[in-house]
């Protein structure tokens, strides 16, 4: 964990940063946030989160207290205040501090901005050997595509699959897979790409996004289609897509093998190409 938090006016050393208890994101989970990659040093993909943080704000009309510019500054001075060269960066904006009621607060109230780093080795064992993730019920609400502080489904399902001896949870809303915990996920079917349409189901993640311009630069066809948790048992190669996980083969899925139960040659093929992206 990094020295130092970022509140968008300064740099604070984190045991002495403070949050009101009023904070409508510590009561309501009224805020948004975003996980920003940092490899050697850089953001990785740094617009696409910038763009997405935006969105996240306006569908929840949040006045985002700072320009993208400052927000970039900010984190820039954060990364180099805690020397993170291989990690993340959380950055979380609430809608303020203000007497608790569930409307929203007086205009005037400034939204809380809070930023902090995590040093973090890429997960290459994982990666090389694929892992194992568990199904379960997708009880969350019809704006997924929100990138919101409510995680508490995703911490119940992340539970589950951590008590499994799992890796990930993958949700399904009846027959349908929408997306892991904390990734989205796709599947190989003789060859082709297939993932969960950018909808209110899902977050339109940004690893996810990478792999499709990938998939489509060398030539691997794609569906941008729902697909049944039958399907997942029965497909060539599964994958995760996240901004920790980057492109990460499963092999198996509710102890069933996927595919031959080793990480299959398309989602390598992937990987490396995203590795040139980091590398870039
Ligand atoms: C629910 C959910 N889906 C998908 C993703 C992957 O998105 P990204 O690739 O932007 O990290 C995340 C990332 O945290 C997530 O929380």
């Amino acid at each position: 964990m990094g020295t130092y938090v970022w509140t968008g006016d300064e740099l604070k050393q984190r045991d002495g940063a403070a949050v009101d208890v009023e904070d409508r994101g510590y009561n309501f989970g009224d805020g948004i946030y975003e996980v920003f990659r940092v490899y050697g040093g850089r953001l990785f993909e740094e617009e696409a989160h910038w763009d997405r943080l935006i969105r996240s704000a306006a569908e929840i009309r949040i006045d985002l207290p700072y320009t993208v510019e400052e927000l970039s500054f900010g984190i820039s001075s954060l990364m180099k205040a805690d020397r993170l060269t291989d990690g993340i960066v959380y950055l979380q904006v609430s809608r303020g501090a203000a007497p608790r009621g569930h409307a929203f607060p007086p205009s005037g109230v400034r939204p809380t901005v809070t930023a902090f780093t995590k040093d973090m080795a890429r997960p290459e064992a994982a990666l090389r050997d694929g892992v194992s993730v568990v199904t379960q019920p997708d009880i969350r609400w019809l704006r997924c595509d929100i990138k919101s502080l409510n995680l508490l489904p995703n911490v119940l399902a992340k539970q589950a699959a951590s008590e499994a001896g799992a890796w990930e949870a993958v949700f399904h809303r009846g027959d349908t897979v929408t997306e892991g915990s904390s990734s989205n996920v796709a599947i190989v079917q003789d060859g082709t790409l297939r993932t969960h349409p950018a909808n209110n189901l899902i977050l339109h993640g940004i690893t996810r996004a990478a792999a499709l311009r990938i998939a489509g630069s060398v030539g691997i066809a794609v569906r941008e289609e729902a697909f049944t948790l039958d399907e997942l048992y029965a497909a060539d190669e599964a994958m995760l897509l996240g901004t920790t996980v980057e492109i990460m083969p499963i092999v198996r899925v509710d102890d069933r093998a996927v595919g031959q139960g080793t990480p299959g040659p398309v989602t390598r093929q992937l990987h490396a190409e995203f590795v040139k992206l980091i590398n870039h």
